[in-house]
């Protein structure tokens, strides 16, 4: 019973170093490409998504422009797990989320992909019934505040398309 346990434990460790891997090599290469000035690097949570923190600042609409041409999108947290993850990540100050009002009369908070605000980390006190033209940003605790314009830095996310099965090294690292 003790063996079998031992073993269990030590393909556990396998499964997880191997995961490891797949996680950080791509990230890692990610980093190699050509963004001297930025220096950014990919962070990850799980196998699902990479973040990476800006080192500059731009207003919400250029923040996101800058995470689209990296295949990503500004972060969405819509849950604890990743709201955790932003808050143990190292960001440079006040950064914009994927959050931002509906541009309809009735004003709603939507995430970039459309979805409802169900999930919520918002500062005590912020009126969380948005205005048109409203966006959200993270403070450096995790907790959301909402602005309408100004330069602030900006967290984006990236999907992990690469399957567990799928391990070739991506040698050739061209943005095309
Ligand atoms: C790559 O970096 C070099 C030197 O910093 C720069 O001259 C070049 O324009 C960059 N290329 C791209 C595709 O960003
Ligand atoms: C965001 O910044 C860009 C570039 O500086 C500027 O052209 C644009 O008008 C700004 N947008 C807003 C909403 O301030
Ligand atoms: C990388 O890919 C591009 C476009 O697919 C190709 O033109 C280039 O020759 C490749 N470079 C290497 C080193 O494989």
């Amino acid at each position: 019973m003790f063996g079998l346990l031992i073993l269990l434990v030590v393909v556990d460790i396998g499964v997880r170093v191997k995961i490891y891997h797949l996680v950080v090599e791509k990230p890692l290469q990610t980093r190699f490409e050509n963004h001297t000035k930025e220096q950014t690097e990919w962070q990850e949570l799980r196998e699902s998504y990479f973040y990476c923190a800006s080192t500059e600042k731009k207003n919400w609409t250029e923040s996101r422009k800058d995470c689209m041409s990296r295949g990503g999108d500004l972060v969405i947290l819509n849950n604890k797990e990743k709201q955790g993850m932003i808050e143990r990540m190292k960001i440079h100050g006040d950064s914009w989320i994927g959050l931002q009002s509906s541009d309809e009369w009735t004003a709603k908070w939507k995430w970039v992909d459309g979805t409802d605000l169900a999930y919520g980390s918002w500062r005590d006190g912020v009126n969380v019934k948005t205005e048109p033209e409203s966006k959200a940003f993270t403070d450096q605790q995790g907790l959301w505040m909402l602005d309408k314009t100004g330069l602030k830095y900006w967290i984006c996310e990236k999907k992990n398309v690469q399957h567990l099965g799928d391990l070739k090294p991506e040698k050739n690292i061209s943005k095309t």
